[in-house]
This record gives C-alpha cells, sequence and structure tokens, in this order.
C-alpha cells in the first residue's frame, strides 16, 4: 500500500527509543523525512544515525529537547523549520510520568506532569498549525495511553495529563477539519518498551517477587496474552497520518491486545 509519505514532513517527539523510534522509523521507511528530539545528546544521535542508514542523512534531523522545557520547545522547532522548511505530521509522544497514588503525590508532581505530558504538546500544536492550513494538509496524533479509558492504580497523573490532551485532540478536530488537518488520538496498552520493563521492574521488586511473574500476570489480563511491540504502535500511526487515514478525524483508538473491558 502506498501511504503517501514520500517527501512529508514529520516531528516525531520523545523518540531516541521506544514508541516514538519505533514511529519515526517506520515513516522514514515510508518515505518521510523525519524530525526527532529526546533529552539525551548521545541518545537522540544514535538514533539519528539508525533512521539515517535506512534512507539516507538527508531525510532525518535528531535535536537534543527537554519537552518540559518550553524555551528548549521553541529552539527545537525554530530549528527543524529552519531546516526542513515546515512540518506536515505532528506525533505528539511524551516521556512518562513517575508511577504513585493520588494520597502521596504532592503540588510539584502535579506541576511536572502536565510540564511533561501537557505544556510542550500545546506548544508544538499551535506552532505546527499555521503552515498546515497554508498547505490546506496536515496530520496531527496525539499518543496518550488506555489509562486515559481506563485509569490504572498509580497512573493518576498520566491520567490526569493525557486526560486533558485527550480533550485536546477532540476540539482540536472539530477547530481544524475544513483546513483537511486531521487530529486523532492513539491510546497504546502495555507495550513492551524500557519504560515497562522499568514499570515492571519496580512492581517486581516492591513485591519481592521475579520480573518474569508480573510480566505474565499483566500479559494475563490481555486478551491476546502478551505485551504489545512498539512496531505494533507505530504501523497504526503510519496509517493515521497517511493520505490512506483520509476520512478519520476526532478518533480516540485503543491499541492494547483488548485489555480494555468496555465495548466502547
Ligand atoms: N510502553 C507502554 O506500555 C506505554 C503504554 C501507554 C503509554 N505509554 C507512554 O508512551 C510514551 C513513550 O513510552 P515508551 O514506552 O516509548 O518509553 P521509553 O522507551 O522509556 O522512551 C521514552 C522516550 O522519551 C524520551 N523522553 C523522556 N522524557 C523526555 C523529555 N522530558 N523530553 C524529551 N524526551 C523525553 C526518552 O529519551 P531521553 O531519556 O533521552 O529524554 C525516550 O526517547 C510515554 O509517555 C509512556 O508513558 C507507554
Amino acid at each position: 500500500m502506498d501511504f503517501g509519505l514520500e517527501g512529508k514532513v514529520a516531528l516525531v517527539t520523545a523518540a531516541s527509543q521506544g514508541l516514538g523510534f519505533s514511529i519515526a522509523e517506520s515513516l522514514v521507511r515510508e518515505g518521510a523525512k523525519v524530525a526527532i528530539c529526546s533529552r539525551n545528546q548521545d541518545s537522540i544521535e544514535a538514533a539519528g544515525e539508525k533512521l539515517a542508514a535506512i534512507r539516507g542523512e538527508d531525510r532525518v534531523f535528531a535535536v537534543a529537547a527537554d519537552l518540559s522545557n518550553l524555551d528548549e520547545v521553541n529552539g527545537m522547532m525554530d530549528q527543524i523549520i529552519a531546516h526542513f522548511g515546515g512540518i506536515d505530521i505532528l506525533v505528539n509522544n511524551t516521556g512518562g510520568p513517575p508511577t504513585a497514588d493520588f494520597v502521596d503525590t504532592t503540588y510539584e508532581d502535579w506541576q511536572r506532569g502536565l510540564e511533561m505530558m501537557l505544556f510542550p504538546v500545546l506548544q508544538m500544536t499551535q506552532r505546527v498549525i499555521p503552515s498546515m492550513k497554508e498547505k490546506q494538509w496536515g496530520r496531527i496524533v496525539f499518543m496518550t495511553s488506555t489509562w486515559v479509558k481506563q485509569p490504572r492504580q498509580s497512573g493518576v497523573i498520566s491520567t490526569m495529563a493525557r486526560s486533558a490532551v485527550s480533550g485536546l485532540s477532540k476540539h482540536l478536530s472539530n477547530e481544524l477539519a475544513k483546513d483537511n488537518i486531521l487530529v486523532n488520538q492513539v491510546m497504546p496498552g502495555p507495550t513492551w518498551t524500557a519504560r515497562s520493563k522499568q514499570i515492571v521492574s519496580r512492581l517486581a521488586e516492591k513485591r519481592g517477587v521475579p520480573i518474569a511473574t508480573i510480566k505474565e500476570e499483566i500479559a494475563q489480563e490481555i486478551p491476546l496474552g502478551r505485551y504489545g511491540t512498539a512496531e505494533e504502535i507505530a504501523n497504526l500511526v503510519t496509517f493515521l497520518v497517511s493520505d490512506k487515514s483520509s476520512f478519520m478525524t476526532g478518533t480516540s483508538i485503543q491499541i492494547d491486545g483488548g485489555q480494555i473491558k468496555s465495548t466502547l
């Protein structure tokens, strides 16, 4: 299938590894030019080199930036727009927050959660809209989590900040549809990445059981009986940002091996 991504410019954030990297990799393979960011200079450069090895250096631009610092976010956007001349596709991905029960969280935790998962997303989205309007073509994807739909114990910061992103996604889909800018939300369930390994390790340590025990317990909650892979999430996002998704906007799609129990 030709996704019509040849020559399109995409920004995928928080992308030195995990979901963000796999999405960037898939978009490069499909012919897009891709900008990526993460905080650690060495990691983002290494990720950029891996992507450049797929279809050439001219398709990749890697920038070190901390999304929780709005000055760095704006500096990154300036560099990418100067380098590629504009952004057609924005995949808003962020780092995940620490897990804790609400009663154990503080004002600083709430603030850090919003600074990491909401404010950069607002800022980046606002920056890409004018040129998408000019071209009368754009794709914006908000990466959130199934925790928006089915909150999970100790996931309060994620659920709180991402629910705001979720509302933004639906709002923007209405506001931008007349300009052919399609806006959708992707809610991944358990996907085996460095972050899920960390979460599983912490739970295993807390309960004094092997990591494999926790991983298996979580897998058993999923009808497909396993964690997803970052590549499986990337396949969905690639479709959503392509020409082939032309009648889809304002949608929230869970991709979770069937873990969410509700019908809709
Ligand atoms: N994996 C899952 O099961 C799952 C399910 C639902 C939702 N999610 C969410 O999806 C997002 C990605 O998860 P993942 O599993 O891919 O995590 P991951 O493998 O730990 O990767 C996180 C990426 O984000 C970057 N990053 C973290 N904080 C950042 C910041 N402040 N500014 C810029 N980049 C930052 C990291 O690089 P640096 O360290 O270099 O900054 C890394 O490239 C997270 O928000 C996570 O909560 C994950």
